[in-house]
């Protein structure tokens, strides 16, 4: 951004960061709220009637409907309007509908299925009414014919624009006024007017601040497409994940043409929700029961593999836990976690030798959430611990048996969250007995077709998993 507005430095005309939108009495280096350098410049129409008023060097004059006012005199929105997402498994992260004037980003590695989604939640989106505007820089309208095909989309209020000029589609979303406007993608989104080649950090930024400015204005809810780098990162150094109300990251899980869809970031909705689709022939599908693949294939007895009901936003999840403790083949023991915290890893690991008496120096302990998905509650200590000895004597755990259960220092069990229902679905999902902590199971009174065994210490319950 143009140094130019250095010059204006301490001036008392209104500014504003043309990356996250934060207004500013004063120009600033660096915008207090997204802590980005060089994108505070002057708003054109507010400075030059601040500049009329405040000759004398008062501060500018707001017009009243900008003034601060007291909370209770500003109106409520009216949400009655808002436009229900009609993909389950996406309205579970979204929080249910779609907040106008919001933006979106997807993130997801290349051919993960982000086109697929946002084509599908359009044509969805389109038939019950809600026209959507689906602008595809990275195809042509062709190739997103021949998509659509896949999916059987074919609504009149489907209307796909396959441009990657930036003004061309700010031009539409004017003619068109859509609510619900997918830009695919913005890293293949460019405007002559910024520096830059497609895809550059200051063309990702300011075509996306263009973007999200158009639909605060026009009230369209905005889903934005966002590549993955190498790095691992969202168009470059994270540039976009501040200037949007939310960021869903898509990603595989498990095996094949499993994928999952979970908000890293939410203004309006939850960021602990989970979104399980599988991508068949026809488009994404979704999977209302994800419970079926994270457990994998049940009934067969392999040690260091333990069921753990997790908590997964609102519903219950129930994922296998799997662990491999085998001697080190080198001088050195190796530790790895894949979807488990990795200190929770070294600290049960310590507990188990000093408290379980397990020897576990010159072993190699690699543990893992099956399916791909991310655990990161306490409450999983118990399985990992017990799939850890599991593997260890080379004893299966049987896999009717589900536990839960944080692990402390001391070796003492501590109570978890929401036990009731981590019980019922354990039952609901065929498991006949569940060890969780003893202040945890008292808690929960006369379940069904489910034994709940509660136990004090880590030792007890290993050796009720193990007998
Ligand atoms: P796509 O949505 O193009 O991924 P992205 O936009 O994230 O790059 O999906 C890519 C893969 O999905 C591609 O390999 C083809 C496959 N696919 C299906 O298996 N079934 C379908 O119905 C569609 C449309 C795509
Ligand atoms: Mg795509």
């Amino acid at each position: 951004m143009a140094k130019g507005n250095a010059p204006e430095r301490g001036g008392k005309g209104v500014f504003f960061c043309s990356q996250c939108g934060t207004e500013l009495v004063h120009w600033a280096g660096r915008c207090p709220e997204c802590r980005e350098w060089d994108t505070v410049v002057a708003a054109p129409r507010a400075a030059a009637a601040a500049k009329g008023r405040s000759g004398e060097g008062q501060a500018a004059a707001l017009a009243p409907e900008d003034r601060a006012r007291p909370l209770s005199e500003i109106p409520e929105p009216d949400l009655s309007g808002r436009v229900k997402v009609p993909l389950n498994e996406l309205a579970r992260v979204l929080g249910g509908s779609l907040v106008p004037g919001s933006a979106v980003l997807v993130a997801g590695d290349p051919g993960v299925g982000k086109s697929t989604l946002l084509l599908e939640l359009a044509e969805k989106l389109a038939r019950a009414g809600s026209r959507c505007l689906y602008a595809s820089s990275e195809e042509s309208a062709a190739q997103t014919r021949l998509r659509a095909r896949r999916l059987g989309a074919a609504s009149p209020e489907l209307l796909v624009l396959a441009r990657s000029g930036l003004s061309d589609i700010l031009a539409e979303c004017r003619r068109l006024a859509p609510a619900v406007v997918v830009v695919d993608s913005i890293q293949m989104t460019w405007s002559p007017e910024f520096p830059g080649a497609a895809g550059s950090v200051s063309q990702v930024r300011q075509c996306a601040g263009a973007l999200i400015r158009e639909v605060k204005e026009s009230g369209a809810a905005l889903f934005l497409v966002g590549h993955v780098t190498k790095e691992g990162s969202i168009a470059g150094p994270r540039v976009l994940e501040h200037m949007v109300d939310t960021v869903l990251c898509f990603e595989p899980a498990g095996q094949g043409a499993y994928r999952q869809l979970r908000a890293v970031k939410n203004r309006f909705g939850p960021t602990d929700e989970v979104g399980f689709f599988e991508m068949t022939e026809a488009g994404l599908a979704e999977i209302p029961e994800p419970s079926e693949l994270l457990l994998g294939e049940r009934g067969v007895l392999r040690p260091g593999a333990a069921a753990f009901p997790a908590l997964g936003g609102s519903r219950i999840l129930l994922v296998e836990i799997q662990a491999l403790a085998a001697p080190a083949a080198e001088g050195y023991s190796h530790r790895r976690a894949a979807g488990l915290d990795a200190n929770r890893l070294y600290m049960l690991l310590a507990v188990l030798a000093r408290r379980g008496g397990l020897q576990l120096a010159g072993c190699d302990v690699f543990a893992n959430a099956a399916g791909g998905l991310s655990v990161s509650e306490p409450a999983a200590d118990l399985p990992l611990a017990a799939a850890v000895t599991s593997s260890l004597r080379e004893r299966p755990i049987s896999p009717q048996l589900a536990l839960a259960g944080e692990v402390g220092l001391g070796g003492e069990l501590r109570a978890v969250p929401r036990a009731a229902e981590r019980v019922r679905e354990a039952a609901r999902h065929g498991f006949n007995r569940i060890i969780l902590p003893r202040a945890s199971a008292r808690s929960v009174a006369g379940a069904e077709r489910i034994e709940v065994i509660g136990a004090a210490s880590l030792v007890e319950a290993l050796d009720q998993a193990l007998a």
